[in-house]
């Protein structure tokens, strides 16, 4: 009986000692009474609408696409003191989502939405990185996320929401474009096709710059030639996560960088935003802007 007892008493220590441990450590072990109710939301959700919303004074809904290679939104901005929740998908294969120093790290798999929250009390930029290998463009694939002050914060969504903003071509393909195609432009061969000496393509040829705005409005995918080699891969569609400035800035970049100004056709206008603006509608598939560049005459 005797033995009975301390068996008992040993038990009960073990418990509580336990209990006491999952109590200390909320996170660690899911607990009822968890601030967040269960979510909602969907893959499709997340794919349709990526991009961040204020949901409250101090409280944002982050959906983020990740993708071969990149993040969209590859730029976050909050002010300080902010809740961000992350709805995390993948549009291809396996990646990470992970805020060093920002308490944020989880697996992102196509098909489920990864939820994580944190806030954010500290002024500076956060990198946003993949830490999963996901092919051959992995280390690049990077964004960041800005903690600003209410005034920052407020200046900074009056700059992206004004008509035409001064918006940096040069630095749109840093962020969105150089994993793949390269900073130089050369892209990968085989795998990335090169911009650089390649562009002619669209330029010189009639339809030409409607069937590039397509390409970046919607994606291509599908088998394409380029300066003598094939590419088989995709290119994402940007229509979702670029503005139409942006759009048009980038196309204006990678029109003149690398020696292409000189492959454009005599009195050869940069593409506007408002082209790009018309390009969005109808929505056309990958496959269906590949099959309309196949048409295209040879230049
Ligand atoms: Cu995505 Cu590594």
């Amino acid at each position: 009986m005797r033995w009975l007892a301390l068996a008992l008493a040993a038990l009960a220590v073990i418990l509580s000692v336990s209990i006491g441990f999952m109590l200390a450590n909320p996170g660690r072990i899911p607990l009822v009474g968890m601030d967040e109710p269960e979510s909602t939301m969907t893959t499709a959700d997340v794919l349709a609408h990526p991009g961040l919303t204020r949901v409250g004074p101090h409280a944002f809904r982050a959906l983020v696409v990740a993708r071969q290679y990149g993040f969209t939104p590859a730029t976050l901005g909050v002010p300080v003191g902010s809740r961000v929740d992350f709805y995390v998908t993948s549009a291809d294969v396996t990646h990470g989502f992970e805020i060093p120093g920002g308490n944020v790290n989880v697996e992102v798999f196509p098909g489920y939405v990864a939820h994580v929250y944190a806030t954010f009390r500290k002024l500076g930029t956060y990198r946003t990185v993949c830490d999963q290998y996901c092919g051959i463009g992995h280390q690049a694939m990077l964004g960041n996320l800005a903690v600003l002050t209410e005034t920052a914060y407020a200046a900074s969504l009056r700059t992206t929401q004004v008509a035409s903003p001064l918006v940096d071509g040069a630095a749109v393909f840093a962020s969105n474009c150089a994993s793949c195609h390269q900073a130089s432009g050369q892209g990968v061969v085989g795998v990335f096709p090169p911009l650089a000496g390649s562009l002619g393509d669209y330029t010189k040829v009639a339809g030409g710059r409607v069937v590039l705005a397509h390409v970046l409005v919607d994606g291509l995918s599908g088998s394409i030639r380029v300066n003598g080699a094939t590419y088989d891969g995709a290119m994402p569609a940007w229509g979702a996560s670029l503005s139409d400035r942006q759009i048009a800035d980038v196309i204006q970049y990678v029109t003149t960088a690398w020696g292409n100004r000189a492959k454009n056709p005599p009195g050869f206008a940069a593409i506007t935003s408002a082209e790009i603006a018309s390009a969005r509608r109808p929505a056309l598939t990958a496959a269906a802007v590949h099959a309309e560049r196949a048409k295209l005459p040879q230049q």
